[in-house]
């Protein structure tokens, strides 16, 4: 029996297919490679020292997608497939509900044609918007999403708990992540983005091996300690852990009957600031990164974190690795493979 890992060759991807291995498991992948390297997959198993099929396969390409169904013993499926930059979203709508949807509306499909209703859905804290409290529990409303990227998201778990709803043999989890960031402790996977990065750790990374000049930080009059915004930063590796965690739950599921939906917060439950991480990642380099103070970015909230309680309750996981652990392993990373998979 193995896991489907759609998106598989990516930076969550990537990792968690690395955990799935060490735990145990028989691993499929099927990724475009739009937006990643198989040389991810190739140091996975290179890491690991186990092997995992790869299908360099478009979800949105539904007869591909049954050939791996029908050649493989699909048992459950771990779905990170999508496009993932909240700025682009904003300027290729069509493009990101297209592809993100239309994606998980055909596997979903095949997978039912299978007989395979199992499924853990990459979410995101997005989905709360500017959240109504924190820490974040499942609780907070949701919906008040400010980009395509974040609505397709919030949209495709309402497709999920209306495919439970519909057949009640469906086990369903939703892993709503945080901030991921660092890498896997050997160096050898990590974040790897195209062009100018958008996200804070990329940014601040590159940064730091000369790519880029200065680092922008967005908005130092927040309502937060310094000013700056404050997020949940989590250890990828955490967060891939937290995968296997949520299969292991799926089994349970699948046992005892799913009663619903499942959702889940993976984060740390910690707010760290942005000049709080640069800081944290000066000390770990032992220079400083130059910054610069630059207007608030269209779409940011000053505060968001987690509050973990219920995947540690329900799924046994809690992150283990501090702010100054992801800051070492991010820039091992970087500074092993300054361009990241194309060397
Ligand atoms: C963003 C997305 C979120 C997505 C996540 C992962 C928005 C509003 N949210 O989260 O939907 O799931 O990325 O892809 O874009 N910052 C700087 N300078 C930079 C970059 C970031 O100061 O060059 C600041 C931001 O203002 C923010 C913090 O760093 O306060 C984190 O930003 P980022 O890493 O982009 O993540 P989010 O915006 O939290």
């Amino acid at each position: 029996m193995s896991v489907l890992v759609t998106g598989g060759a990516g930076f969550i991807g990537s990792h968690t297919c690395l955990e799935l291995l060490e735990a145990g498991y028989e691993v499929v992948v099927v990724d475009n490679l739009y937006n990643a390297s198989q040389e991810s997959i190739r140091r996975v198993e290179e890491i690991t020292g186990k092997s995992l099929k790869f299908y360099k396969v478009d979800i949105l390409d539904r007869d591909a997608l049954e050939e791996v169904f029908e050649k493989e013993d699909i048992d459950s499926v771990i779905h990170f497939a999508g496009y993932k930059a909240v700025g682009e979203s904003v300027k290729k709508p069509l493009e990101y509900y297209y592809n993100n949807i239309t994606g998980t509306l055909i596997l979903c499909d095949v997978m039912r044609k299978h007989a395979c209703k199992s499924i853990v859905f990459s979410s995101s804290a997005t989905v709360y918007g500017d959240p109504a409290f924190v820490p974040i529990t499942e609780e907070c409303p949701v919906g008040g999403v400010t980009n395509p990227y974040g609505r397709t998201k919030f949209m495709i778990e309402q497709i999920l708990k209306d495919l439970y709803v519909s057949d009640h043999d469906w086990n369903i989890i939703l892993l709503r992540y945080f901030n991921p960031i660092g890498a896997h402790e050997s160096g050898k996977i990590g974040e790897d983005p195209k062009g100018i990065p958008n996200n804070l750790m990329p940014y601040v990374s590159q940064v730091a091996i000369g790519k880029l000049k200065c680092l922008g930080v967005f908005g130092d009059d927040y309502d937060t300690p310094d000013g700056t915004g404050v997020r949940d930063y989590i250890h990828v590796v955490d967060l891939a852990k937290g995968h296997v965690k949520a299969l292991d739950k799926i089994d349970d599921m699948k046992k005892a009957g799913a009663d619903e939906v499942k959702i889940y917060n993976l984060g740390t439950g910690n707010g760290v600031s942005v000049l709080e991480l640069v800081h944290a990642f000066e000390k770990v380099i032992g220079r400083s990164i130059p910054y610069e103070i630059k207007p608030r970015r269209a779409g940011d909230i000053a505060t968001c974190y987690a509050d973990p309680t219920k995947a540690g309750k329900e799924l046994n996981w809690k992150a283990v690795y501090d702010i100054n652990k992801m800051c070492e392993d991010s820039w091992r990373w970087q500074s092993g493979n300054p361009n990241g998979y194309n060397e």
